[in-house]
């Protein structure tokens, strides 16, 4: 057997320590598929003294996570710290820099710097691996970047963050309460450090980000996102999507429309006939239409210690194999940049649901505001007296331009009869 590859870990929180654990409990299979052993010399965290139930003694210990990316007999680096900015990046560039292939699972870093880091691992002939970074333990970024490479890619879609799925669709099966289950979700370690990040939908976003330029070529564009979270979501939208043959997930979207780039992610309702409507818990779906494969749909856990720990340390096998090869598939600096498309432009039915005062002629007054800006009305329910008084509006509108929607809105939003903004939600239908 060859000589190992020796790797430094920076981070020992639920994905760093998981890999340890993973490594020492797999080692010698690895190393018989990897061809060689795959073995920690270094590891870095904050608090050397915190009891992480893992024995550090083999490993060299430094305070400051850069310190491993200057060790001389370090082959690659292992990001496991997280953040966009800061010592996670620092350390991807020194690493780089000198040479070291560098795997990571953080797609925040990989959304705001994923071209300038490609580049730079192409430039240096080393590897840089993200699998863990999208869809958990799910292996999406091999399967589009290796096995569907032979396909234009129309289309990629789907459940992109754990968090949200998992409290979706325990607020559905069992009534829960939004944020106990966000206190759930955080303890059994799916939660990004700040969660405002998964229920934001910044987290699916980094995501949609990096499938879209590994899927269509084109430079990474995180800001060309339009985003929205599951904050707003009451019980009562569960329960009339549920009444309309729906269930609401919050799903991340990305196309070439006309040569341009449309990213996505925002609450959808769902078919219940349709597969993404049955991914449940902090499991994550990525649906993806070659036009030589079709559809493909990868789907399995995407968050938590365990399914991210294989993610990374498949990476690392790749890396111990001799992996080679584009980042995002195709050389970073041939991949030009996309002209964002404008969502306006697109038409489909919508869910909107209002919170009003329950007076005359409030009704009246939205309907009002949609037959101005031609939006047609499907089918409309009033419901719930909540304790102030107000009552809830939720109608479906028939196929309109977004563009239409978000203007009946703009009109309405000086009325004193609304409370706060009117909770929208597209319709998922075939030709999304
Ligand atoms: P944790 O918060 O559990 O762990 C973070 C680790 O980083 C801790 O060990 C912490 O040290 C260490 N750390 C923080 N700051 C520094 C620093 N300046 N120098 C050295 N070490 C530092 O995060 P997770 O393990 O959950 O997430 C890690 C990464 O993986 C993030 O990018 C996240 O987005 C990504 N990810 C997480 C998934 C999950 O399910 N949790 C799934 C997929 C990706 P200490 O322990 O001493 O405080
Ligand atoms: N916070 C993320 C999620 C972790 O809930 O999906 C996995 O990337």
């Amino acid at each position: 057997m060859t000589s190992p590859l020796r790797i430094a870990l920076a981070g020992l929180g639920t994905v760093g320590s998981g890999v340890i654990e993973l490594l020492n409990e797999n080692s010698q299979m690895i190393a018989d598929r990897a061809g060689r052993p795959i073995e920690v010399i270094a590891v870095s965290a904050r608090d050397k003294n915190r009891d992480r139930g893992l024995d550090l003694s083999p490993y060299i210990w430094s305070d400051n996570a850069l310190d491993l990316a200057a060790i001389s007999d370090v082959d690659c680096v292992v990001e496991m710290i997280g953040g966009s900015e800061g010592v996670a990046v620092d350390l991807a560039r020194n690493s780089l820099n000198n040479g070291k292939s560098f795997v990571t699972a953080n797609k925040a870093m990989i959304a705001h710097h994923g071209m300038e880091l490609a580049g730079l691992a192409e430039s240096k002939s080393v590897s840089l691996k993200y699998e863990a970074a999208v869809a958990g333990g799910i292996p999406v970024i091999k399967g589009l970047r290796e096995g569907a490479s032979a396909n234009r890619i129309e289309r990629v879609y789907g459940i992109l963050n754990g968090t949200c799925n998992y409290i979706l669709s325990t607020m559905e099966q069992h009534g829960s309460d939004f944020e106990e289950v966000l206190k759930k979700a955080q303890e059994l370690g799916y939660a990004e450090a700040d969660p405002g990040f998964d229920i934001d939908g910044v987290d699916a976003a980094h995501k949609l980000a990096i499938l879209a330029a590994l899927c269509f070529g084109k430079s990474l564009d995180f800001g060309g996102v339009e985003t929205a979270g599951i904050r707003s979501i009451m019980a009562a939208d569960i329960g009339q999507a549920k009444s309309l043959g729906y269930r609401i997930r919050l799903l991340g979207m990305a196309r070439i429309d006309d040569g341009k780039l449309f990213q996505r992610v925002n609450p959808y309702l769902v078919p219940e006939d349709h597969p993404l409507a049955h991914i449940s818990g902090s499991t994550n779906a990525v649906v993806a239409e070659g036009n030589f494969s079709g559809r493909l749909m990868f789907q399995g856990a995407g968050a938590g210690d365990g399914p991210t720990a294989s993610a990374v340390v498949a990476d690392l096998v790749d890396i111990a194999r001799g992996d080679s090869g584009a980042v995002f598939a195709m050389p970073a600096e041939s991949m030009p940049s996309a002209e964002r498309a404008e969502s306006g432009n697109r038409e489909g039915k919508s869910y909107i649901r209002f919170v009003v005062a329950d007076k005359p002629g409030v009704l009246a007054e939205i309907t009002a505001a949609m037959r101005d800006a031609n939006v047609s009305i499907e089918s409309l329910i009033q419901t719930q007296k909540t304790d102030d008084g107000s009552v809830l509006i939720s109608m479906v509108t028939h196929n309109s331009l977004e563009r239409d929607v978000a203007e009946s809105l703009e009109k309405l939003s000086s009325s004193s009869n609304i409370q706060g903004s009117p909770m929208v939600m597209h319709l998922l239908s075939e030709t999304d």
